[in-house]
């Protein structure tokens, strides 16, 4: 089968793999029939994720249809339409009961990180009966494949972490795909003021048409500025980190009000300052979270009753053996304007 190999600090390449096989009684093979590629593949290219060794095939998001099941596997058939969490969860463990899929003792985000991933023809899932989700019939597939990782990601570590209220003020940096994904999941809480930015306008274009209140273009520094003068000198309720540089947290330091919270989405790769001299009065609080996807059953009622539509973060499409050109498109978004890739196998 055809997969996309990374091979170490920026090095990626095409290739011919062997079909995965079942090696637990829990597993699935899936035959994938979309994927797409998430800014954390991107982290990984740059060095960012020590867990991810040359080797592995990347990817953990996609859609596919069920090719052979373990004696384990209760849930699912051969034949049936699958949603891939990008989080594999045993549901037994201590995590899992606990509902923090993301630390599950045998899974976690796994997939195209410590085993291999669904940025190929077939992919292996542990745990199947508690990582897959059906996809109901007549449901788009492409729809779902944002379900894999950004809806609960943006709606997890953004939306819940960042507790937001009807009437708050909410900053999200970043409008990528997951910045984008929060902006679409906080509109459930009725916020009065959710500012998106960024350095593309592009994408802040797209988040206007995604319900940003206002946008910034952050190119000229004056950002924290901007944000006082919109919050009456207070500084935001929920700022959103969803870039996962040490400029953007620094950025969200700046914009939080007294009381209001810092919720961190980006994978951060470097350390990054605590201005404790300035915060250590403000009454803040800081989130971090691995997403754990224990929202996806919900969020896949609100794609399917149309309450939100993820299409039009459907930038490009591609073939498997076009993957290296879905990466270069996804890379230069400034340039081509991609927002999320479809990676048909
Ligand atoms: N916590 C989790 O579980 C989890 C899950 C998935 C993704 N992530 C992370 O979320 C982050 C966002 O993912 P994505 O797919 O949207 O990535 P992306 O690279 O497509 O988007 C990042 C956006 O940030 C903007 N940006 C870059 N530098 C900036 C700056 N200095 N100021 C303002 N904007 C800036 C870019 O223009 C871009 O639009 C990544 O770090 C990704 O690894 C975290
Ligand atoms: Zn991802
Ligand atoms: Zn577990």
């Amino acid at each position: 089968m055809k997969a996309l190999v990374y091979h170490g600090l920026g090095k990626k390449a095409l290739e011919d793999r062997a079909k995965p096989d079942l090696r637990a009684p829990g597993d699935a093979i899936v035959k994938v029939t979309k994927t797409t590629i998430c800014g954390t593949d991107l982290h990984i290219l740059r060095g960012d994720v020590a867990t991810c060794a040359p080797g592995r095939v990347l990817g953990h998001e996609g859609v596919g249809v069920v090719d052979s099941v373990g004696a384990g596997v209760n849930a699912f058939r051969p034949a049936e339409r699958v949603l891939i969490s990008c989080i594999s969860a045993c549901g037994k463990c201590e995590y899992c009961r606990r509902g923090m899929y993301s630390h599950c003792r045998t899974g976690g985000w796994i997939l195209g990180n410590a085993i291999d991933g669904t940025q190929a023809e077939y992919v292996r899932i542990p745990h199947a009966d508690t990582s897959l989700y059906p996809i109901p019939p007549g449901a788009d597939e492409e729809d779902f494949v944002m379900l894999s990782d950004i809806l609960p990601t943006g709606f997890e570590c953004g939306v819940l972490n960042g507790r937001i209220e009807p009437g708050a003020t909410v900053v999200i940096v970043g409008a990528g795909p997951i910045g984008l994904a929060a902006l679409l999941t906080a509109q459930f809480y009725s916020p009065s003021e959710i500012i998106m930015v960024d350095l593309d306008d592009h994408r802040l274009e797209v988040a206007r048409r995604f319900g940003a209140t206002r946008t910034i273009n952050s190119k000229d520094g004056r950002t924290a500025e901007k944000v006082r003068a919109i919050t009456a000198g207070r500084g935001v309720d929920t700022a959103i980190e969803a870039v996962g540089v040490p400029a953007t947290f620094l950025l969200c330091e700046e914009l939080v009000a007294p009381g209001g919270i810092i919720a961190n989405i980006g994978v951060h790769g470097t350390k990054v300052d605590l201005h404790l001299e300035r915060l250590w009065s403000a009454n803040i609080t800081i989130t971090t979270r691995l997403v754990d996807t224990v929202s996806t059953p919900m969020l896949l009622k609100t794609v399917q009753s149309k309450k939100i539509d993820p299409k039009p973060l459907i930038t490009h499409r591609f073939r498997l053996d076009e993957i290296l050109d879905a990466y270069d498109t996804f890379e230069c978004a400034a340039g081509t304007g991609a927002l999320k890739v479809i990676v048909e196998a």
